[in-house]
């Protein structure tokens, strides 16, 4: 499934970052790094998506519910948590009290057979997508399944390990981020490696906008890639 063949949904990464490019702390710990002026910001972004797209350690470490508060009105997005094997807990607020009726683990064919019976009797959809090299969810293939289930726009919120990959297979069109001024040194750097050696090389931010919420930047701009 190469670029041009791709049918996929418009991909917006947002998060939350330090001034020295940190998404949290190194033992995992990200709330809060913006203030509540720029969260309001990530949720009508949130508002303005099909999908919420986060990575299973984000489900693990932060527990998110992934839904339209802070006063922000509109829908909730569609919640997909890129689950290889579904360990995902029933108890996350993803799933439990009926969430998961709006909730899509995106899983590969290694995910036990049990697991899928306990998370699709909650109500959640579960997609049994290819696998990529390293055991993960085949990325491609889930944003050619969320498309052909209607969804025309995601939001990525991460973690780092979600983000990297996205933009290591240039699956990402857009970024949205929140610069808090705070500086935490040693902690979980928001991209990792890239396999990118040569500046010219590198990710281009191209119709960039600046916001200020309070005392937090947010960055918002298209992305562009240079050719193979
Ligand atoms: N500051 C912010 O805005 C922000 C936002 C979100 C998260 N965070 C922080 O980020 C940390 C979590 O980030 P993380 O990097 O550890 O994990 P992550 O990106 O949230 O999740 C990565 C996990 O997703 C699953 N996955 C399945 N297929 C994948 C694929 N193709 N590519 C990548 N991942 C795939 C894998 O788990 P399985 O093997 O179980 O499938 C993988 O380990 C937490 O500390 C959280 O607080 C901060």
């Amino acid at each position: 499934m190469d670029d041009a063949t791709l049918m996929r949904p418009l991909v917006t990464v947002s998060y939350a970052q330090t001034l020295d490019g940190r998404l949290a702390t190194s033992n995992g710990s990200s709330r809060w790094i913006s203030a509540n002026d720029s969260l309001r910001f990530a949720h009508k972004l949130r508002a303005s998506h099909d999908a919420v797209v986060v990575g299973a350690k984000t489900v693990r470490r932060d527990d998110p519910r992934l839904t339209v508060r802070h006063n922000v009105e509109g829908e909730d997005p569609i919640r997909v948590v890129t689950d290889s094997l579904l360990r995902t807990s029933l108890s996350a607020k993803v799933l439990a009290n009926g969430a998961a009726e709006g909730t899509i683990l995106a899983a590969t064919e290694n995910a036990p057979d049990e697991r899928y019976e306990e998370v699709s009797a909650l109500g959640a959809k579960i997609l049994r997508l290819p696998g990529d090299p390293d055991g993960g969810v085949h990325l491609r293939s889930l944003m050619a399944e969320l498309h052909r289930l209607g969804v025309a726009s995601a939001m990525v919120e991460g973690g780092a390990t979600l983000i990297t990959a996205l933009l290591r297979e240039r699956l990402v069109d857009r970024i949205a981020v929140c610069i808090a001024p705070k500086i935490l040194g040693r902690g979980i750097e928001a991209v990792g490696d890239l396999g990118i050696h040569d500046l010219e090389r590198c990710v281009v931010l191209e119709n960039i906008s600046l916001t200020t919420y309070g005392p937090d930047i947010v960055l918002e701009a298209d992305l562009a890639y240079c050719d193979e």
